[in-house]
């Protein structure tokens, strides 16, 4: 039997992976988009950040119809990309397709829909058509709107912010390694900050089936197409012992994700960039040690930790050198109901600097 993707050492783990599965049909664009935008700022000597935000998913049959989805809204990698706008930085926004995007993200999440913000334009006293159908912002929300308009409008006609969709994990895969190639010439000009929460465990492709998946028997004549195996196979339907008679159960047997951090940082980044990963968790007594070991493991600059039920408040740097753990937290005053995270409480100033003096020490 073959051995595992993730029993190999990276390298062959990446000719392995990357054979298997065709290239996205979006990346030759995407390469050609990205290779001008670099371009144009390695000339202007500035530095590029490479955020990665929102969740990848893992197909099922290959004609997708069910996938396995990771969890995240794309507010911490939106949230970040703006403050590395402020901050001066290029940024390619590497992220999961209709997740939040940097500046519309203050309106277009399902609280904070963009038609809460306006109002029809009250009629003009002394004008011949005085209802003339225009829609305005509305008065409490233009000192905001008009600074995230500036933001964004800058941004865009500057040419600093490149947005790249991905859905699935292998897409996600293919654009990062594509991306990190690309953005060799910026040299130490280059960060890599990597908040998308990717798939640890998928199907590998040879053993995907073609067609949708189905829950109840079929007439023999179809059976072929739709056949997902029998017992012992990664993907089954069998009868539910539980409830004899009633819908098939679906039986599915995922290998680990090959983690490419080794190749991002040993391969595919250039010589003296810096690369930032985020660890997620959601048990407390985990989240230093997987962080911490995380480093260890991909000898990288930086991990920031964040647990799934505090993430908008808390999180927790670790680094190679001292304090080697610093947590970072918005007071609870501070805690509202924004949807935003921690970085629009602190700043990435401070996240930059290798982290902010505790807002708030750990107990
Ligand atoms: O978008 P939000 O709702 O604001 O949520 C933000 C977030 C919680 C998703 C974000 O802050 C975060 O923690 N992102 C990382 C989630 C994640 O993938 O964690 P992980 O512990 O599974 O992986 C750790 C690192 O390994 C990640 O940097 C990832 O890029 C990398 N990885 C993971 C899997 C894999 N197969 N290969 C990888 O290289």
């Amino acid at each position: 039997m073959a051995p595992a993707l993730g029993d190999m050492e990276p390298a062959e783990a990446e000719s392995v992976y990357f054979n298997e599965y065709p290239p996205p049909k979006a990346l030759p664009k995407h390469e050609a988009l990205a290779r001008a935008f670099i371009e144009l700022h390695v000339e202007a000597n500035r530095r590029v950040v490479l955020v990665t935000s929102g969740g990848t998913t893992v197909p099922l049959e290959t004609q997708t119809v069910r996938f396995i989805d990771n969890f995240s809204a794309g507010t911490r990698g939106a949230t970040s990309a703006e403050y590395f706008l402020q901050q001066g930085y290029a940024v390619i926004f590497l992220h999961r397709q209709y997740s939040l995007l940097p500046y519309s993200r203050h309106y277009s999440h399902s609280t904070n829909c963009f038609l809460d913000f306006m109002d029809e334009a009250p009629p003009v006293v002394g004008a011949a058509n005085q209802d003339d159908g225009s829609i305005v912002v509305r008065d409490e929300y233009q000192d905001q709107m008009r600074d995230v308009l500036r933001k964004y409008r800058y941004a865009k006609k500057n040419n600093r912010l490149l947005l790249l969709p991905f859905t699935t994990v292998a897409e996600y895969m293919f654009e990062l390694r594509s991306m990190a190639k690309l953005m060799r010439p910026l040299g130490p000009n280059a960060l890599f900050y990597l908040a998308a929460a990717v798939s640890d465990f998928f199907i590998p492709r040879n053993r995907m089936v073609e067609h949708k998946i189905q829950s109840s028997e079929l007439p023999p004549e179809y059976e072929k197409d739709s056949a997902v195996g029998g017992e012992g196979d990664e993907i089954y339907t069998g009868e539910n012992e539980a409830e004899p008679g009633s819908r098939k159960k679906l039986v599915i047997n995922l290998d680990p994700v090959p983690k490419f951090l080794h190749r991002l940082v040993d391969g595919w980044a250039p010589d003296g960039s810096m690369v930032v990963s985020f660890k997620l968790e959601t048990d407390p007594a985990l989240l230093v040690y997987k962080a911490r070991t995380a480093l260890q493991r991909y000898s990288h600059h930086l991990v920031i930790g964040n647990l799934l039920s505090t993430r908008k408040w808390e999180v927790v740097f670790i680094t190679p050198d001292a304090p080697h753990e610093r947590w970072i937290r918005v007071p609870k005053a501070r805690r509202s109901k924004s949807i935003s995270g921690v970085e629009d409480q602190v700043g990435l100033a401070e996240i930059k600097k290798g982290g902010a003096a505790p807002t708030e020490t750990r107990q």
